[in-house]
């Protein structure tokens, strides 16, 4: 069993560059699916699940060329099936996202129901509504959802009910290829949709307004390939700048690799805790320092340009050892408190009350065994070992390996005592 073992106490100091966005190369690999020959990504980092994404992708007959680990050079020429099975859905929900692009280029797709999921529910009403308005068929049976376009994809105006990053995306990716012209309105503006949209427009598509709640595609009857750069993983900058806060020496720890105007939310919420946070004189970065004193904050997760729901775990982290009580309120996901008791184990003193957790600060976390309950508790419950007093040993991190790319090389590179270690497995004893 993999373990991460973590010293507390150790300052963190220097420069790390975070790899590409996990959020974004997912379907940015599915989108590829739209433009039979060979587009090279890159920037893409190697993580668990991209991996999966590859997988689902070779199953329906694509060849994935790994030019250097980075970079992925993508041939859909001989795309002949168009199924994303159930093992693969279920390791990783965002195969859903083939759904989208098989429709645009073949007007099928089979694809596995994504069950629950350690996040709550995680439906896909949405995509499925959205894709029916296009005029698409569905069916479900023996666990499969059949989707059929075969009369054509028609563009249309959706109002999407609420603003699904997923469901933004499919739709875009099938809107691509219809006839006429498609609105998504209420349409997710996340960092990684614009750089969905700006792959599909090189490819030659036409999206207006990615980035905006308004998203107008003009459908074109073929796309080609091309090479693209994923966006730097503004998640994961997030991450090591609360380990900055955290746990910086005198020189703060500097995260460049990504666009710093895609955490204004984030670098507020740090700064009212008391985080300094400067921007690098290129703009290419920022620089975390340690908050002696972190001042309680309040913070609810909402969709882009609001606080990222993927960051509230690390934020919790940080809140949890403020000077008076902190209120976060989760209201995109169901079940994403369930690192907070992790956290308790090690000392923090956190109520869950529905969606909002109540935090009241104390002086400090004590290292413990902890389990990583998904990809950003995990990482969070890293964070707080690097605080600790004593040793923290986090296990299950398959969750940390699905989003973090060398997540422990990293913390080394800046000085942290951390290693990825094996222990006995104790249910095999
Ligand atoms: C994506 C990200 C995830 C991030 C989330 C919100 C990927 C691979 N994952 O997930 O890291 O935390 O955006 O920023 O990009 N919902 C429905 N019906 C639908 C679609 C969504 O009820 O058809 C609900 C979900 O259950 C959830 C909420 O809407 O409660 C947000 O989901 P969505 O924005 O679609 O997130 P994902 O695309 O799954």
């Amino acid at each position: 069993m993999d373990i991460i073992r973590v010293e507390g106490g150790h300052p963190l100091e220097g420069t790390v560059r975070v790899s590409g966005a996990k959020n974004s190369a997912l379907k940015l690999m599915a989108a590829t699916l739209l433009a039979p020959g060979t587009t090279t990504l890159t920037n893409v980092p190697d993580i668990s699940d991209v991996h999966v994404m590859g997988k689902v992708l070779k199953r329906m007959g694509a060849r994935i060329e790994v030019v250097d680990k980075h970079t992925l050079a993508i041939d859909t020429s001989g795309v002949d099936s168009w199924e994303a099975p159930y093992e693969l859905v279920a390791k990783m929900r965002a195969s859903t996202a083939v759904m989208g692009p098989l429709l645009g280029r073949f007007g099928k797709a089979k694809i596995a129901m994504p069950g629950g999921c350690n996040l709550g529910a995680r439906k896909i009403d949405m995509h499925i509504l959205g894709l029916e308005a296009l005029g698409v068929e569905f069916d479900t049976s023996h666990g499969y959802i059949h989707a059929d376009a075969s009369k054509g994809l028609t563009g249309t105006n959706v109002t999407l009910e609420f603003a699904s990053v997923g469901a933004t995306e499919n739709l875009i990716m099938a809107a691509v290829r219809a006839a006429g012209t498609t609105v998504i309105d209420n349409a997710a503006r996340e960092p990684e949709i614009v750089d969905l949209a700006c792959m599909l427009n090189e490819m030659g598509a036409q999206i207006q307004g990615a980035g905006t709640p308004v998203v107008t595609v003009e459908g074109v009857n073929e796309l080609h390939p091309v090479t693209h750069r994923v966006v730097g993983d503004r998640i994961e900058a997030g991450t090591f700048l609360v380990a900055g806060a955290l746990v910086a020496g005198p020189a703060g720890v500097t995260v460049t690799g990504f666009s710093p105007q895609h955490l204004g939310m984030v670098i507020r919420k740090m700064e009212a805790m008391g985080v300094r946070i400067e921007t690098l004189p290129d703009g290419s970065g920022l620089t975390a320092h340690r908050a002696e004193h972190i001042a309680p904050v309040d913070i609810q997760t909402l969709p882009f340009p609001g606080f990222p729901t993927d960051m509230q775990a690390q934020a919790m982290t940080l809140s949890a050892l403020a000077e008076g009580n902190s209120i976060i309120t989760e209201n995109i996901f169901e079940n994403r408190f369930m690192f907070a008791s992790e956290l308790v184990r090690m000392g923090a003193d956190i109520h869950i009350e529905g969606h909002h957790a109540m935090i009241h600060g104390v002086r400090g976390y004590s290292g413990a065994p902890v389990t990583s309950p998904d990809l950003r508790g995990g990482a969070a419950l890293v964070l707080a070992g690097l605080i600790a007093e004593g040793t923290t040993d986090v296990s299950a991190i398959h969750h940390i390996d699905r989003g973090y790319e060398n997540f422990v090389e990293k913390l080394v590179g800046l000085d942290a005592c951390v290693e990825r270690t094996t222990v006995p497995d104790p249910d095999l004893d």
